[in-house]
């Protein structure tokens, strides 16, 4: 009889702990999923950024960065998405077609959103050293095509290691007689460098033979003198389309 009793409380005891500890976890789980969501903030330091970027921008026709406040989480501004843990890991200032929405000078803040996987400034009259964008190592989708950058295309772009996506394309502004620093991105997939001024540029397709993940391939309008080579395609297996 108190054999069966202490079984009874053994029991008891039993599903009393594992409900416990059912409950803990449930806890556990709603914390982080409130986390998730919820709590997770902006870091100061990249809200700053942000901001410092904002002042930068003399004219913003569509009120692109209208939601940019100090004061605010930034992972809640629109055109921005962050990580988890409260990165900034996508900056998306989307135009409209017509006239260029945001005009200004790029501040160098911008190098502060170290996290930074997508950054598409397509469309945009920005002033500002292209190099730098050379800085954001992170980098997997990088936009500027029909933007204002002038002057030699910057080989420091070279140093972008995670870039999949490199749209430099209409930017007739831009020239460079070396383009070997593509070989450097080695995941790289799509690349628009349309109408910026290759004439000088006299090894392309050895340049593209040696980048094998490349699917899509824009080169028009680009003044090429190899256009006329064929390329040794042995290495472009994943090939799509190549205009040139
Ligand atoms: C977090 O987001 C998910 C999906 O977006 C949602 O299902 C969940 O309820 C949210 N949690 C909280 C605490 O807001
Ligand atoms: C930018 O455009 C894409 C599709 O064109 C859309 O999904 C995205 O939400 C837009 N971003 C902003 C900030 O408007
Ligand atoms: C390029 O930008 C200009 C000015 O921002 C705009 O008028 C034009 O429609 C854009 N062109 C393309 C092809 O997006
Ligand atoms: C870059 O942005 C332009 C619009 O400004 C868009 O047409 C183009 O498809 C984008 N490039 C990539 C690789 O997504
Ligand atoms: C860019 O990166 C290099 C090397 O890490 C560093 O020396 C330089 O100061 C950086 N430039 C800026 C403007 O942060
Ligand atoms: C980036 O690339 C440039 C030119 O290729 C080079 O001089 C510079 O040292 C590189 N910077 C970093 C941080 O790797
Ligand atoms: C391209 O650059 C070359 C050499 O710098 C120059 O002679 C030519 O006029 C340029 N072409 C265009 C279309 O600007
Ligand atoms: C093929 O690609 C590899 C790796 O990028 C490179 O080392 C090799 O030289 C390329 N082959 C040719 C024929 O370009
Ligand atoms: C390519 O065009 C150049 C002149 O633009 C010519 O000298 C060369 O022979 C052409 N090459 C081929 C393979 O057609």
């Amino acid at each position: 009889m108190q054999r069966a009793a202490a079984k009874l409380l053994l029991l008891i005891a039993a599903v009393v702990v594992g409900s416990l500890s059912v409950f803990t976890h449930a806890l556990q789980r709603s914390h982080e999923s409130a986390a998730g969501n919820g709590t997770t903030s902006c870091r100061p330091h990249e809200s700053d950024a942000l901001l410092a970027f904002k002042h930068g921008i003399t004219k913003d026709l569509h009120g692109l960065l209208a939601s940019l406040r100090s004061g605010q989480d930034c992972c809640q501004w629109s055109g921005i998405t962050c990580s988890r843990h409260g990165h900034v890991v996508k900056l998306d200032l989307n135009r409209t077609l017509g006239d260029p929405p945001l005009v200004g000078q790029i501040s160098l803040s911008l190098l502060s959103l170290e996290y930074l996987e997508y950054l598409d400034l397509s469309g945009n009259f920005l002033q500002g050293l292209p190099h730098l964008f050379g800085n954001l190592t992170k980098l997997e989708y990088l936009n500027l095509s029909n933007s204002s950058f002038f002057g030699s295309l910057p080989p420091h772009l070279g140093n972008l290691s995670n870039l999949r996506y490199l749209d430099l394309g209409r930017m007739q502004t831009l020239y460079s007689s070396d383009i070997s620093w593509l070989t450097n991105l080695h995941v790289l997939e799509y690349v628009d460098m349309s109408n910026i001024n290759l004439s000088t540029v006299v090894d392309y397709p050895l340049v593209v033979n040696r980048i094998p993940t490349l699917k899509h391939i824009r080169l028009d309008g680009c003044s090429l003198p190899s256009a006329n080579q064929s390329i040794p395609r042995m290495n472009l297996t994943s090939l799509e389309d190549l205009d040139f």
